[in-house]
């Protein structure tokens, strides 16, 4: 009998890192790929050493504290963790992990896509290309908005925040501004040329497009409301990409069936994988299934650093990257 710890992967990973972790570990796939039940949840927590979800996944207090449990270890393939019950874990002494730096780059670079196709109008342009609407070039078909020196406000400064606030800084021109639990240092104010303003309506209101990057959960529930939204200026643009639940979803279909704001870019939804069908009927709506951190080399690297948790943990040394 095998002595390696036993550790379950709840969603297929990449080929690279599959192997990687079945030559070192005792290792469970979940060969469907299809999201796992409580129940099956529950029954994975009494075989395994260790379980490593996904943001598809819900490890709530149920789950953790299922009866004859051995798992010691999560180990959240994400960087985002409001699918964890991390209280619960505390109190279960149950460590949990993730996976943050690799994906900064990936997903700030996804939020400047939605900011691109949002401002230039590009799923409209394709649909009207693709349906054989296209009547061919004139001064006014299609204008969208430029970036150069507009603002771009980010609620929530932390990693991927600052890396797209970088981008659009130095690539596009815009003038950054933010709001975050705390203020950045000047030196990362300087070089993102960053001004950070203390209240979210304020920023709402003086942005010309308001980008999220706050994480999920209680304390930013529907922290982009019908009042907020209102607040945005007329022709404004909001991209998502960190948590569907930040948004009022019904209160930004009206905010964009009534063209207050001039379009949404959406990478994250309320109740993934379904999707408001009001935004579904909506040209001003760029929406994208939840592809932040989607490429190759990115998944591969969040799974690799999945596998240094597992290892440092199943070796005695400390969590590469503890979050309890
Ligand atoms: C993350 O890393 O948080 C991504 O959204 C996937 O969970």
């Amino acid at each position: 009998m095998s002595a390696r710890p036993r550790i379950l992967l709840t969603r297929r990973w990449t080929e690279e890192v599959e192997r990687y972790l079945a030559e070192r570990f005792d290792v469970t796939l979940n060969d469907s790929d299809v999201p796992m039940n409580a129940a099956a949840l529950r029954d994975a927590m009494r075989d395994h050493d260790a379980l490593c979800p996904t943001v598809t996944d819900r490890i709530d207090d149920s789950v953790l504290a299922a009866e004859s449990r051995r798992v010691q270890l999560i180990g959240n393939f994400g960087v985002g963790y409001n699918h964890i019950d991390i209280e619960a874990a505390k109190r279960l002494g149950i460590r949990v992990s993730n996976t943050p730096d690799v994906l900064t780059d990936t997903t700030a670079d996804l939020a400047i896509l939605l900011l691109l196709m949002t401002t230039r109008r590009a799923g409209e342009g394709e649909r009207e290309l693709r349906a054989g609407r296209w009547t061919g070039w004139r001064p006014t078909h299609m204008m969208g908005q430029s970036l150069a020196g507009k603002v771009l406000g980010l609620i929530g400064f932390g990693r991927i925040a600052q890396a797209t606030a970088r981008k659009a800084h130095h690539a596009f021109g815009m003038r950054i501004a933010y709001n975050g639990r705390r203020r950045a240092s000047t030196a990362v104010e300087q070089e993102t040329g960053a001004e950070f303003i203390d209240s979210v309506d304020e920023l709402m209101a003086v942005c010309d497009v308001v980008s999220l990057h706050c994480p999920g959960g209680a304390s930013t529930f529907h922290l982009v409301n019908a009042e907020r939204l209102r607040l945005m200026k007329p022709g404004a643009v909001l991209i998502n990409t960190a948590r569907g639940p930040v948004i009022d979803e019904a209160a930004l279909v009206t905010a964009l069936t009534g063209r207050h704001i001039a379009a949404a870019g959406l990478d994250v939804y309320e109740e993934e994988p379904r999707v408001h069908p009001g935004l579904l009927q909506l040209e001003n709506a760029v929406l994208l299934p939840h592809l932040g951190s989607a490429t190759v080399e990115t998944r591969t690297a969040m799974g690799m650093r999945v596998a240094q948790n597992l290892e440092a943990y199943f070796a005695g040394a400390p969590l590469r990257d503890p979050v309890v």
